[in-house]
């Protein structure tokens, strides 16, 4: 069978699988409401930065087709994948606005459309979503779902920065839907796509998908919660390590290494909503989760964490020059969404310190949310110069070059916080005054 394809929502996830289907042949129609970001993309200009994106778009433009024409997509393509952003109400709850828009163009459109489409939900939803979303397309295109279209949960499992590696490497696909016809075609689908590299495939109804994917991303948050708070307790007994911790524990094949890094906290676009989601989700339903509220909370305190370890620098905060190196929420993004640094930023400026702030690519969107409140460096050298405190929040490469020597010949004190664990503490507490998560001293 030859597939056509449409994803609606050109986030990093339907960039991403659009961009590595059409480079596998699949003719892709590439879909978002947002007619700016079409015409970019049309151009070949992704509007963030996504490592290989940009290329591979460009690589397979004969496959793929960017429009805001949701309907006739729709038409022109057997499977439907729907990657529109689920963000957050101001409850914390899930935000189903642009799934459902979605959703009802999407009953409209199969109205005048001759059977057989597989609907995929790709976005993240919590349980029981897609009865509702469902219900939406139902109502729109005045048929039943299950007779010739079929809707299908798909959750995604890629990460920012290495979204299209993860896209073509996928380490799971999950299927949750009652239909037959939707199983088959979309096992056939990803076995085409992903050939001798198809990985594990589970199966499963559409609420039990819903939860795969908020269970994954609690986990995940979870573990770096927990070694946040074990990097807490580390920094009140002398000389205890949080790293040597979390490496001894990772070998034990139960816990795994992975997600142990202690640092400011999570965030970015996904884990911060999402657990918010859940937990919101959690209550409603009336078995709130105390483990991930514990998750919540402890994150939210570990920007405090880093703040204390300012002041046990630097006493009082007011009009001391304070460097930020890294802004983004982890690196190789230029993504500032719930990065630790937007708290971190605001609460020195309540100190009246005076910021000033690097970072490799994330600066401009910082622009837009401190504009001339802060100060922003184009090079490490000019942004850690003539500073009081340093704080590290970003795991740059580039950071990770530099000697303890370089803050002591810039730095007016020299001062450092490591919140991210990159610098060899012996080296740095032998010339600075040096502060690490998770080192007690
Ligand atoms: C996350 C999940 O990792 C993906 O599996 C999921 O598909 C995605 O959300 C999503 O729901 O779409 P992402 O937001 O790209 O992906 O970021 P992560 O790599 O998970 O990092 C999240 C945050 O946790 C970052 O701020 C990072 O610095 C922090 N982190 C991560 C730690 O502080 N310590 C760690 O050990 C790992």
């Amino acid at each position: 069978m030859t597939f056509s394809i449409s994803v609606i929502g050109c986030g990093f996830v339907g960039l991403s699988l659009a961009a590595v289907c059409a480079n596998k042949g699949i003719q892709v129609n590439a879909v978002d409401v947002d007619t700016d970001k079409i015409n970019s993309l049309k151009q070949g200009i992704v509007p963030f930065f996504e490592p290989k994106l940009k290329e591979m778009i460009v690589s397979s433009r004969n496959n793929l087709v960017f429009s805001n024409d949701l309907e006739n997509s729709i038409l022109e393509s057997n499977i439907i994948f729907v990657t529109v952003g689920t963000p957050q109400n101001d409850d914390g709850g899930i935000n189903l606005s642009f799934i459902e828009t979605a959703c009802k163009t999407i009953g409209k459109s199969l109205k005048n459309s001759v059977g057989d489409k597989i609907i995929v939900i790709k976005s993240t939803v919590v349980p029981g979503t897609t009865q509702h979303l469902c219900e939406i397309i139902e109502s729109n295109s005045e048929q039943k779902l299950g007779k010739t279209n079929f809707i299908a949960v798909n959750p995604e499992f890629l990460r920012e920065g290495t979204a299209i590696e993860d896209t073509e490497n996928p380490h799971l696909i999950v299927i949750g839907t009652r239909d037959e016809k939707a199983k088959h075609t979309l096992e056939n689908f990803y076995r085409g796509l992903y050939n001798n590299k198809m990985p594990k495939i589970i199966f499963c109804n559409e609420s039990t998908a819903e939860l795969i994917k908020y269970t994954n991303n609690a986990f995940l948050a979870t573990k770096i919660s927990f070694i946040n708070s074990i990097a807490t307790l580390c920094q009140k007994i002398p000389g205890a390590d949080v790293n040597l911790v979390a490496e001894s524990i990772g070998e034990d094949k139960r816990i795994g290494k992975y997600f142990l890094n202690a640092g400011p906290g999570f965030g970015g676009s996904c884990l911060p909503k999402d657990i918010s989601a859940f937990l919101n989700y959690s209550k409603k339903i009336g078995v709130p989760l105390s483990i991930i509220s514990a998750v919540d909370e402890v994150n939210k305190n570990q920007k405090d964490n880093v703040i204390e370890l300012a002041k046990e620098l630097v006493k009082d905060l007011k009009e001391q020059n304070v460097s930020i190196l890294g802004l983004a929420f982890k690196k190789d993004t230029d993504d500032i969404r719930n990065a630790a640094s937007l708290e971190i930023i605001d609460k020195l400026l309540n100190f009246h310190s005076n910021v000033i702030v690097h970072d490799p690519m994330a600066s401009k969107n910082m622009m837009s949310i401190f504009g001339s409140k802060i100060s922003y460096a184009d090079s490490i050298e000019k942004c850690i110069e003539g500073s009081d405190l340093c704080i590290v929040l970003t795991e740059w490469d580039e950071y990770k070059k530099l000697k303890p020597d370089d803050f002591v010949r810039l730095m007016k004190q020299p001062n450092v916080i490591d919140a991210r664990r990159i610098f060899d503490q012996e080296q740095f507490m032998k010339k600075l005054n040096f502060r690490a998560i998770g080192l007690g001293l």
